[in-house]
Protein backbone atom coordinates (compact mmCIF):
# COMPACT_ATOMS: atom_id res chain seq x y z
CA UNK A 1 0.00 0.00 0.00
CA UNK A 2 1.26 3.19 -1.00
CA UNK A 3 1.70 5.33 2.22
CA UNK A 4 2.88 8.54 0.58
CA UNK A 5 -0.49 10.51 1.29
CA UNK A 6 -0.51 8.92 5.02
CA UNK A 7 -0.88 12.70 6.45
CA UNK A 8 -4.05 13.59 4.28
CA UNK A 9 -8.01 13.42 4.60
CA UNK A 10 -9.81 12.75 1.59
CA UNK A 11 -13.30 14.57 1.63
CA UNK A 12 -15.79 13.58 -0.95
CA UNK A 13 -18.55 16.33 -1.49
CA UNK A 14 -22.05 13.50 -2.09
CA UNK A 15 -24.58 15.56 -0.41
CA UNK A 16 -25.82 17.95 -3.61
CA UNK A 17 -29.39 17.12 -4.18
CA UNK A 18 -28.73 16.45 -7.61
CA UNK A 19 -31.76 18.20 -9.32
CA UNK A 20 -30.57 18.55 -12.90
CA UNK A 21 -30.62 14.83 -13.20
CA UNK A 22 -34.72 14.98 -12.59
CA UNK A 23 -34.55 11.62 -10.03
CA UNK A 24 -35.69 10.01 -7.32
CA UNK A 25 -31.88 8.14 -6.78
CA UNK A 26 -28.88 10.61 -5.80
CA UNK A 27 -27.45 11.47 -8.28
CA UNK A 28 -23.91 10.45 -6.88
CA UNK A 29 -25.97 7.08 -7.14
CA UNK A 30 -26.77 7.02 -10.63
CA UNK A 31 -24.65 4.00 -12.50
CA UNK A 32 -21.86 4.18 -14.75
CA UNK A 33 -20.50 0.90 -16.46
CA UNK A 34 -22.52 -0.61 -12.75
CA UNK A 35 -21.20 1.14 -10.39
CA UNK A 36 -22.56 4.44 -8.78
CA UNK A 37 -20.23 7.34 -9.77
CA UNK A 38 -19.14 7.96 -6.18
CA UNK A 39 -17.68 4.85 -6.00
CA UNK A 40 -15.02 5.89 -8.82
CA UNK A 41 -14.10 8.96 -6.81
CA UNK A 42 -13.42 7.10 -3.60
CA UNK A 43 -11.91 4.34 -5.57
CA UNK A 44 -9.26 6.44 -7.55
CA UNK A 45 -8.63 8.53 -3.63
CA UNK A 46 -8.09 5.39 -2.52
CA UNK A 47 -6.01 3.65 -5.52
CA UNK A 48 -3.70 6.68 -5.52
CA UNK A 49 -2.56 6.79 -1.40
CA UNK A 50 -5.77 8.79 0.22
CA UNK A 51 -6.50 6.22 2.87
CA UNK A 52 -8.67 8.21 4.93
CA UNK A 53 -12.11 9.31 3.18
CA UNK A 54 -14.62 11.04 4.45
CA UNK A 55 -17.53 11.36 2.62
CA UNK A 56 -20.12 14.17 2.88
CA UNK A 57 -23.63 12.66 2.99
CA UNK A 58 -27.21 14.29 2.90
CA UNK A 59 -29.89 13.81 5.42
CA UNK A 60 -31.34 11.09 3.49
CA UNK A 61 -27.72 9.93 2.22
CA UNK A 62 -28.32 5.80 3.67
CA UNK A 63 -28.03 4.79 0.15
CA UNK A 64 -24.79 6.86 -0.48
CA UNK A 65 -23.79 5.06 2.87
CA UNK A 66 -24.77 1.75 1.82
CA UNK A 67 -23.14 1.72 -2.23
CA UNK A 68 -19.56 2.51 0.03
CA UNK A 69 -19.95 0.45 2.86
CA UNK A 70 -16.89 0.37 4.95
CA UNK A 71 -13.90 1.52 6.05
CA UNK A 72 -15.28 5.11 5.12
CA UNK A 73 -15.83 8.10 8.09
CA UNK A 74 -19.55 9.64 6.67
CA UNK A 75 -20.55 13.13 7.62
CA UNK A 76 -24.19 14.48 7.41
CA UNK A 77 -24.72 17.83 5.75
CA UNK A 78 -28.16 18.66 7.13
CA UNK A 79 -28.83 21.16 4.31
CA UNK A 80 -27.73 21.60 0.99
CA UNK A 81 -25.56 24.96 1.70
CA UNK A 82 -23.38 24.67 -1.37
CA UNK A 83 -19.33 23.51 -1.47
CA UNK A 84 -18.32 25.32 0.68
CA UNK A 85 -20.50 24.06 3.67
CA UNK A 86 -20.37 20.53 2.65
CA UNK A 87 -16.69 20.72 3.40
CA UNK A 88 -17.03 22.74 6.97
CA UNK A 89 -19.07 19.58 7.94
CA UNK A 90 -15.66 17.24 7.45
CA UNK A 91 -13.79 19.39 9.30
CA UNK A 92 -14.18 17.33 13.00
CA UNK A 93 -13.89 14.08 11.09
CA UNK A 94 -10.70 15.43 9.34
CA UNK A 95 -9.10 15.32 12.69
CA UNK A 96 -5.52 16.43 12.48
CA UNK A 97 -4.93 15.89 8.86
CA UNK A 98 -2.62 18.49 7.86
CA UNK A 99 -3.43 18.19 3.87
CA UNK A 100 -6.57 18.07 2.65
CA UNK A 101 -7.86 16.47 -0.65
CA UNK A 102 -10.85 17.31 -1.86
CA UNK A 103 -13.20 16.19 -4.42
CA UNK A 104 -16.65 16.56 -6.41
CA UNK A 105 -18.45 13.50 -5.45
CA UNK A 106 -19.87 13.91 -9.26
CA UNK A 107 -16.51 13.79 -11.64
CA UNK A 108 -16.33 10.04 -11.32
CA UNK A 109 -13.28 9.91 -14.53
CA UNK A 110 -10.94 11.41 -12.71
CA UNK A 111 -7.43 9.03 -12.12
CA UNK A 112 -5.81 8.28 -9.27
CA UNK A 113 -2.44 8.85 -11.06
CA UNK A 114 -4.35 12.67 -11.89
CA UNK A 115 -5.16 12.91 -8.16
CA UNK A 116 -1.34 11.68 -7.07
CA UNK A 117 -0.09 13.95 -9.41
CA UNK A 118 -2.56 16.94 -8.25
CA UNK A 119 -1.09 16.42 -4.71
CA UNK A 120 2.52 16.13 -4.97
CA UNK A 121 2.13 19.54 -6.92
CA UNK A 122 0.33 21.41 -3.94
CA UNK A 123 3.46 19.60 -1.59
CA UNK A 124 5.95 20.41 -3.69
CA UNK A 125 4.89 23.93 -4.09
CA UNK A 126 4.35 23.62 -0.58
CA UNK A 127 0.49 25.60 -1.90
CA UNK A 128 -1.86 26.58 0.73
CA UNK A 129 -4.78 25.64 -1.99
CA UNK A 130 -4.33 23.86 -5.19
CA UNK A 131 -6.59 23.14 -7.57
CA UNK A 132 -7.03 20.88 -10.77
CA UNK A 133 -8.21 22.94 -14.11
CA UNK A 134 -9.35 22.23 -17.23
CA UNK A 135 -9.67 24.03 -20.39
CA UNK A 136 -12.89 22.50 -22.50
CA UNK A 137 -14.37 23.50 -25.78
CA UNK A 138 -17.51 24.49 -23.97
CA UNK A 139 -17.41 26.41 -20.62
CA UNK A 140 -21.01 25.44 -19.75
CA UNK A 141 -22.12 25.26 -16.19
CA UNK A 142 -18.72 24.58 -15.26
CA UNK A 143 -17.07 27.96 -12.85
CA UNK A 144 -14.42 29.36 -14.80
CA UNK A 145 -11.11 30.47 -13.84
CA UNK A 146 -10.18 34.26 -13.52
CA UNK A 147 -6.78 35.66 -14.81
CA UNK A 148 -5.04 38.92 -14.50
CA UNK A 149 -3.19 40.41 -17.46
CA UNK A 150 0.37 38.54 -15.98
CA UNK A 151 -1.89 35.05 -16.21
CA UNK A 152 -1.91 35.21 -12.35
CA UNK A 153 -4.89 33.27 -11.00
CA UNK A 154 -7.03 35.86 -9.64
CA UNK A 155 -10.54 33.81 -8.68
CA UNK A 156 -12.98 31.53 -9.89
CA UNK A 157 -16.28 32.75 -11.22
CA UNK A 158 -19.60 30.12 -11.34
CA UNK A 159 -21.76 29.72 -14.19
CA UNK A 160 -24.69 31.31 -11.59
CA UNK A 161 -22.92 34.12 -10.89
CA UNK A 162 -22.26 35.90 -14.65
CA UNK A 163 -24.59 37.85 -16.34
CA UNK A 164 -24.34 36.90 -19.78
CA UNK A 165 -22.39 33.33 -19.67
CA UNK A 166 -20.23 33.18 -22.32
CA UNK A 167 -20.30 30.53 -25.07
CA UNK A 168 -17.34 28.70 -26.19
CA UNK A 169 -14.27 27.29 -24.93
CA UNK A 170 -12.55 28.29 -21.38
CA UNK A 171 -10.02 27.22 -19.01
CA UNK A 172 -12.36 25.62 -16.08
CA UNK A 173 -12.27 24.80 -12.57
CA UNK A 174 -12.57 20.99 -12.42
CA UNK A 175 -13.40 20.39 -8.87
CA UNK A 176 -10.44 18.48 -7.17
CA UNK A 177 -8.44 20.35 -4.39
CA UNK A 178 -5.81 20.57 -1.81
CA UNK A 179 -5.80 22.62 1.10
CA UNK A 180 -3.03 23.15 3.95
CA UNK A 181 -5.74 22.16 6.51
CA UNK A 182 -4.46 25.56 8.58
CA UNK A 183 -4.96 27.72 5.80
CA UNK A 184 -8.50 26.14 4.96
CA UNK A 185 -10.50 25.68 8.29
CA UNK A 186 -9.90 29.24 9.25
CA UNK A 187 -10.57 30.84 5.82
CA UNK A 188 -13.93 28.61 5.04
CA UNK A 189 -15.87 30.68 7.72
CA UNK A 190 -14.89 33.51 5.08
CA UNK A 191 -16.78 32.71 1.98
CA UNK A 192 -19.79 34.73 1.69
CA UNK A 193 -23.22 33.56 0.88
CA UNK A 194 -25.05 34.38 -2.49
CA UNK A 195 -28.27 35.43 -2.73
CA UNK A 196 -29.16 31.77 -2.56
CA UNK A 197 -28.13 31.53 0.89
CA UNK A 198 -24.95 29.15 -0.63
CA UNK A 199 -21.50 28.90 -0.24
CA UNK A 200 -19.59 28.19 -3.02
CA UNK A 201 -15.94 26.59 -1.87
CA UNK A 202 -14.71 28.02 -4.94
CA UNK A 203 -15.33 31.31 -3.43
CA UNK A 204 -12.00 30.59 -1.73
CA UNK A 205 -9.50 31.15 -5.03
CA UNK A 206 -10.45 34.77 -5.23
CA UNK A 207 -9.71 34.73 -1.08
CA UNK A 208 -6.35 32.89 -1.73
CA UNK A 209 -5.75 35.13 -4.46
CA UNK A 210 -6.80 38.57 -2.34
CA UNK A 211 -4.60 37.81 0.56
CA UNK A 212 -1.22 36.35 -1.31
CA UNK A 213 -1.29 32.82 -0.06
CA UNK A 214 0.25 30.05 -2.16
CA UNK A 215 -2.14 29.40 -4.92
CA UNK A 216 -1.37 26.71 -7.81
CA UNK A 217 -3.68 25.62 -10.55
CA UNK A 218 -2.17 22.51 -11.96
CA UNK A 219 -3.65 21.66 -15.21
CA UNK A 220 -5.19 18.38 -16.07
CA UNK A 221 -4.26 16.60 -19.01
CA UNK A 222 -6.93 15.13 -19.90
CA UNK A 223 -9.90 17.31 -19.89
CA UNK A 224 -12.47 13.89 -20.36
CA UNK A 225 -11.29 12.92 -17.24
CA UNK A 226 -13.00 15.69 -15.10
CA UNK A 227 -16.36 15.90 -17.03
CA UNK A 228 -18.74 16.93 -14.19
CA UNK A 229 -21.96 15.43 -14.15
CA UNK A 230 -25.15 17.19 -13.64
CA UNK A 231 -27.10 15.93 -15.70
CA UNK A 232 -28.22 12.62 -17.59
CA UNK A 233 -26.95 14.05 -21.14
CA UNK A 234 -23.28 13.97 -19.29
CA UNK A 235 -23.69 10.96 -17.42
CA UNK A 236 -24.25 8.97 -20.89
CA UNK A 237 -21.58 10.87 -22.35
CA UNK A 238 -19.53 9.65 -18.69
CA UNK A 239 -20.59 6.11 -19.99
CA UNK A 240 -19.46 6.39 -23.60
CA UNK A 241 -15.88 7.25 -22.88
CA UNK A 242 -15.57 4.90 -19.42
CA UNK A 243 -17.05 2.01 -21.57
CA UNK A 244 -14.04 2.92 -24.33
CA UNK A 245 -11.63 2.48 -21.82
CA UNK A 246 -12.82 -0.10 -20.33
CA UNK A 247 -13.00 -2.44 -23.61
CA UNK A 248 -9.29 -0.71 -24.58
CA UNK A 249 -8.26 -2.55 -21.01
CA UNK A 250 -9.33 -5.78 -22.40
CA UNK A 251 -8.16 -5.63 -26.05
CA UNK A 252 -4.78 -4.52 -24.52
CA UNK A 253 -5.28 -8.00 -22.44
CA UNK A 254 -5.99 -10.59 -25.14
CA UNK A 255 -9.79 -10.57 -25.64
CA UNK A 256 -11.04 -10.03 -29.07
CA UNK A 257 -14.18 -7.52 -29.27
CA UNK A 258 -15.53 -7.63 -32.70
CA UNK A 259 -17.12 -4.25 -32.65
CA UNK A 260 -16.23 -2.34 -29.25
CA UNK A 261 -19.49 0.23 -30.21
CA UNK A 262 -21.85 -2.34 -29.67
CA UNK A 263 -19.99 -4.80 -26.75
CA UNK A 264 -21.17 -3.44 -23.04
CA UNK A 265 -18.66 -4.39 -19.84
CA UNK A 266 -19.47 -3.17 -16.34
CA UNK A 267 -16.30 -2.14 -14.44
CA UNK A 268 -15.86 -5.06 -12.43
CA UNK A 269 -16.22 -8.07 -15.33
CA UNK A 270 -12.74 -10.25 -15.73
CA UNK A 271 -12.42 -12.29 -19.40
CA UNK A 272 -9.52 -14.27 -20.20
CA UNK A 273 -7.32 -14.50 -22.89
CA UNK A 274 -8.37 -14.92 -26.35
CA UNK A 275 -11.90 -14.71 -25.67
CA UNK A 276 -13.88 -13.38 -28.53
CA UNK A 277 -16.92 -11.38 -27.77
CA UNK A 278 -19.59 -10.81 -30.91
CA UNK A 279 -21.32 -7.99 -31.07
CA UNK A 280 -24.21 -6.29 -29.64
CA UNK A 281 -23.44 -7.83 -25.85
CA UNK A 282 -23.55 -6.77 -22.13
CA UNK A 283 -21.20 -8.29 -19.66
CA UNK A 284 -22.65 -7.01 -16.09
CA UNK A 285 -22.16 -7.04 -12.83
CA UNK A 286 -19.82 -9.37 -10.99
CA UNK A 287 -18.92 -11.66 -14.48
CA UNK A 288 -16.17 -13.52 -14.91
CA UNK A 289 -15.35 -15.11 -18.30
CA UNK A 290 -12.64 -17.69 -18.97
CA UNK A 291 -10.66 -18.42 -21.59
CA UNK A 292 -10.90 -19.13 -25.19
CA UNK A 293 -14.90 -18.62 -24.95
CA UNK A 294 -16.87 -17.00 -27.69
CA UNK A 295 -19.79 -15.28 -26.54
CA UNK A 296 -22.56 -13.30 -28.73
CA UNK A 297 -23.79 -11.79 -30.62
CA UNK A 298 -26.44 -10.73 -28.63
CA UNK A 299 -25.67 -12.34 -25.52
CA UNK A 300 -26.56 -10.84 -21.82
CA UNK A 301 -24.58 -11.97 -18.78
CA UNK A 302 -25.00 -10.53 -15.49
CA UNK A 303 -23.42 -12.02 -12.39
CA UNK A 304 -22.45 -15.00 -14.01
CA UNK A 305 -19.62 -17.07 -13.86
CA UNK A 306 -18.30 -19.23 -16.77
CA UNK A 307 -15.31 -21.53 -17.71
CA UNK A 308 -13.29 -21.85 -20.50
CA UNK A 309 -14.02 -22.43 -24.05
CA UNK A 310 -17.22 -21.97 -23.41
CA UNK A 311 -20.42 -20.59 -26.32
CA UNK A 312 -22.79 -18.51 -25.45
CA UNK A 313 -25.09 -16.97 -28.46
CA UNK A 314 -27.89 -14.80 -28.69
CA UNK A 315 -28.52 -15.50 -24.74
CA UNK A 316 -29.11 -14.51 -21.07
CA UNK A 317 -27.29 -15.51 -18.00
CA UNK A 318 -27.98 -14.35 -15.07
CA UNK A 319 -26.28 -15.12 -11.41
CA UNK A 320 -25.89 -19.09 -12.91
CA UNK A 321 -22.12 -20.51 -13.47
CA UNK A 322 -20.75 -22.90 -16.12
CA UNK A 323 -18.12 -25.32 -15.64
CA UNK A 324 -15.45 -25.35 -19.02
CA UNK A 325 -17.03 -26.38 -22.53
CA UNK A 326 -20.41 -25.40 -22.22
CA UNK A 327 -22.39 -24.27 -25.14
CA UNK A 328 -26.03 -22.29 -25.11
CA UNK A 329 -28.07 -20.80 -27.24
CA UNK A 330 -29.09 -18.93 -29.18
CA UNK A 331 -32.53 -17.44 -27.26
CA UNK A 332 -31.76 -19.69 -24.50
CA UNK A 333 -32.45 -18.24 -20.50
CA UNK A 334 -30.41 -19.31 -17.71
CA UNK A 335 -31.49 -18.11 -14.20
CA UNK A 336 -30.24 -17.60 -10.69
CA UNK A 337 -28.25 -20.60 -9.13
CA UNK A 338 -28.13 -22.68 -11.86
CA UNK A 339 -24.77 -24.54 -12.20
CA UNK A 340 -23.91 -26.20 -15.39
CA UNK A 341 -21.07 -28.52 -15.32
CA UNK A 342 -18.41 -29.26 -17.98
CA UNK A 343 -19.81 -29.80 -21.34
CA UNK A 344 -23.17 -29.57 -20.93
CA UNK A 345 -24.91 -28.69 -24.30
CA UNK A 346 -28.19 -26.08 -23.82
CA UNK A 347 -30.30 -25.75 -27.24
CA UNK A 348 -32.36 -23.38 -28.12
CA UNK A 349 -35.65 -21.86 -26.00
CA UNK A 350 -34.63 -23.77 -22.88
CA UNK A 351 -34.66 -22.21 -19.85
CA UNK A 352 -32.49 -23.52 -16.55
CA UNK A 353 -33.39 -22.11 -12.90
CA UNK A 354 -31.94 -22.74 -9.76
CA UNK A 355 -30.88 -26.67 -10.54
CA UNK A 356 -27.32 -28.23 -11.26
CA UNK A 357 -26.55 -29.95 -14.31
CA UNK A 358 -24.32 -33.01 -14.20
CA UNK A 359 -21.59 -33.38 -16.86
CA UNK A 360 -22.91 -33.90 -20.66
CA UNK A 361 -26.31 -33.35 -19.61
CA UNK A 362 -28.05 -32.21 -23.10
CA UNK A 363 -31.03 -30.10 -23.25
CA UNK A 364 -31.68 -29.28 -26.93
CA UNK A 365 -34.72 -27.66 -27.42
CA UNK A 366 -38.29 -25.70 -25.46
CA UNK A 367 -37.61 -27.23 -21.99
CA UNK A 368 -37.66 -26.42 -18.43
CA UNK A 369 -35.46 -27.35 -15.74
CA UNK A 370 -36.34 -25.42 -12.26
CA UNK A 371 -35.43 -26.39 -8.83
CA UNK A 372 -33.94 -29.98 -10.62
CA UNK A 373 -31.03 -31.83 -9.88
CA UNK A 374 -29.89 -33.81 -13.56
CA UNK A 375 -27.31 -36.53 -13.60
CA UNK A 376 -24.72 -37.02 -15.88
CA UNK A 377 -25.34 -37.88 -19.73
CA UNK A 378 -28.96 -37.04 -18.95
CA UNK A 379 -31.16 -36.32 -21.94
CA UNK A 380 -33.74 -34.07 -21.91
CA UNK A 381 -36.82 -34.17 -24.88
CA UNK A 382 -37.63 -31.39 -26.64
CA UNK A 383 -40.66 -29.76 -24.73
CA UNK A 384 -39.86 -31.37 -21.37
CA UNK A 385 -40.76 -29.84 -18.53
CA UNK A 386 -40.18 -30.00 -14.63
CA UNK A 387 -43.75 -29.01 -13.06
CA UNK A 388 -42.21 -27.20 -10.08
CA UNK A 389 -44.80 -25.24 -8.63
CA UNK A 390 -48.23 -26.52 -7.91
CA UNK A 391 -49.85 -23.30 -6.57
CA UNK A 392 -48.28 -22.40 -3.47
CA UNK A 393 -44.83 -24.29 -3.27
CA UNK A 394 -42.23 -25.00 -5.28
CA UNK A 395 -40.70 -28.91 -5.40
CA UNK A 396 -37.68 -30.61 -6.60
CA UNK A 397 -37.47 -32.91 -9.24
CA UNK A 398 -34.49 -35.93 -9.37
CA UNK A 399 -33.04 -36.98 -13.01
CA UNK A 400 -30.59 -39.79 -12.36
CA UNK A 401 -27.95 -40.26 -14.48
CA UNK A 402 -27.78 -41.45 -18.25
CA UNK A 403 -31.70 -40.91 -17.80
CA UNK A 404 -33.51 -40.30 -21.23
CA UNK A 405 -36.62 -37.90 -20.97
CA UNK A 406 -38.99 -38.18 -23.60
CA UNK A 407 -40.42 -35.62 -25.41
CA UNK A 408 -43.18 -33.41 -23.73
CA UNK A 409 -42.30 -35.35 -20.54
CA UNK A 410 -44.53 -33.32 -17.89
CA UNK A 411 -42.29 -34.44 -14.28
CA UNK A 412 -44.95 -33.40 -11.43
CA UNK A 413 -42.33 -32.22 -8.49
CA UNK A 414 -41.05 -33.63 -5.84
CA UNK A 415 -40.55 -36.61 -8.28
CA UNK A 416 -37.85 -38.46 -8.96
CA UNK A 417 -36.43 -40.40 -12.47
CA UNK A 418 -34.18 -43.02 -11.43
CA UNK A 419 -30.55 -43.61 -13.40
CA UNK A 420 -30.65 -45.07 -16.72
CA UNK A 421 -35.10 -44.95 -16.53
CA UNK A 422 -36.73 -43.22 -19.40
CA UNK A 423 -39.98 -41.62 -20.09
CA UNK A 424 -42.25 -42.10 -23.38
CA UNK A 425 -42.83 -38.94 -25.48
CA UNK A 426 -45.85 -37.23 -23.74
CA UNK A 427 -45.82 -39.00 -19.98
CA UNK A 428 -47.22 -36.85 -17.25
CA UNK A 429 -45.10 -38.09 -14.51
CA UNK A 430 -46.79 -38.30 -11.16
CA UNK A 431 -44.74 -41.02 -9.46
CA UNK A 432 -40.99 -41.73 -8.84
CA UNK A 433 -39.42 -43.61 -11.53
CA UNK A 434 -37.22 -47.21 -10.57
CA UNK A 435 -33.43 -46.67 -12.52
CA UNK A 436 -33.56 -48.28 -15.50
CA UNK A 437 -37.68 -48.60 -16.00
CA UNK A 438 -39.79 -46.97 -18.45
CA UNK A 439 -42.74 -44.91 -18.09
CA UNK A 440 -45.28 -43.85 -20.31
CA UNK A 441 -49.01 -42.15 -20.56
CA UNK A 442 -50.70 -39.74 -18.68
CA UNK A 443 -50.54 -40.29 -15.80
CA UNK A 444 -47.36 -42.26 -16.59
CA UNK A 445 -47.11 -46.00 -15.43
CA UNK A 446 -44.25 -48.75 -15.54
CA UNK A 447 -44.45 -50.60 -18.80
CA UNK A 448 -40.88 -52.37 -18.49
CA UNK A 449 -37.94 -52.63 -15.60
CA UNK A 450 -33.91 -52.93 -16.95
CA UNK A 451 -31.05 -53.31 -15.11
CA UNK A 452 -29.61 -49.57 -15.41
CA UNK A 453 -26.12 -51.10 -14.87
CA UNK A 454 -26.75 -53.50 -18.31
C1 LIG B 1 -18.94 22.71 -9.13
C2 LIG B 1 -18.03 23.92 -8.93
C3 LIG B 1 -17.58 24.43 -10.29
C4 LIG B 1 -16.88 23.34 -11.05
C5 LIG B 1 -17.75 22.09 -11.14
C6 LIG B 1 -16.94 20.92 -11.68
C7 LIG B 1 -18.80 25.02 -6.89
C8 LIG B 1 -19.55 26.15 -6.31
N1 LIG B 1 -18.76 24.94 -8.23
O1 LIG B 1 -20.10 23.14 -9.81
O2 LIG B 1 -16.70 25.52 -10.14
O3 LIG B 1 -16.55 23.80 -12.35
O4 LIG B 1 -18.23 21.71 -9.84
O5 LIG B 1 -17.74 19.81 -11.94
O6 LIG B 1 -18.25 24.20 -6.15
N2 LIG B 1 -22.42 19.09 -2.96
C9 LIG B 1 -22.59 18.87 -1.61
N3 LIG B 1 -23.30 19.79 -0.87
C10 LIG B 1 -23.82 20.91 -1.42
C11 LIG B 1 -23.63 21.14 -2.79
C12 LIG B 1 -22.93 20.22 -3.53
O7 LIG B 1 -22.13 17.86 -1.07
O8 LIG B 1 -24.45 21.67 -0.67
C13 LIG B 1 -21.68 18.11 -3.76
C14 LIG B 1 -22.52 17.50 -4.88
O9 LIG B 1 -23.14 16.30 -4.43
C15 LIG B 1 -21.48 17.25 -5.97
C16 LIG B 1 -20.40 18.29 -5.70
O10 LIG B 1 -20.61 18.75 -4.39
O11 LIG B 1 -20.93 15.96 -5.86
C17 LIG B 1 -20.47 19.46 -6.69
O12 LIG B 1 -21.73 20.08 -6.59
P1 LIG B 1 -22.53 20.55 -7.90
O13 LIG B 1 -23.81 21.14 -7.44
O14 LIG B 1 -22.59 19.47 -8.88
O15 LIG B 1 -21.58 21.73 -8.40
P2 LIG B 1 -21.44 22.23 -9.92
O16 LIG B 1 -22.56 23.14 -10.24
O17 LIG B 1 -21.20 21.08 -10.81
MG1 LIG C 1 -21.47 19.13 -10.56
Amino acid sequence: MNDTFAHWTAVILAAGQGKRMRSSLPKVLHPLAGRPMVRYVVDAAREAGFRRCVVVIAPDGDAVRAALGDGIDYVTQAEALGTGHAVAQAQQAAGEAEQLLVLNGDVPLVTAETLARLARAHEEQAADLSFLTAQVDEAGEYGRVQRDSDGRVTGIVEAAELDNATEGPAEINAGQYCFRARWLWPNLAAIPSTGDGERYLTSLIAIAAREGAALLPVPALDSDEVRGINDRAQLAHAEAILRGRINRRHLLAGVSLVDPATTYIDAGVTIGRDTVIEPNSYLRGATSIGEGCRLGPNTILRDATVGDRCHIVASTVESATLEEDVDVGPYSHLRPDSYLCSGVHIGNFAEVKNSRLGKGVKMGHHSYIGDADVGEEANIGAGAVTVNFDGRNKHRTVIGRGAFVGSDTMLIAPVTIGDGARTGAGAVVTHDVPPGALAVGAPARIVSEEDAKA
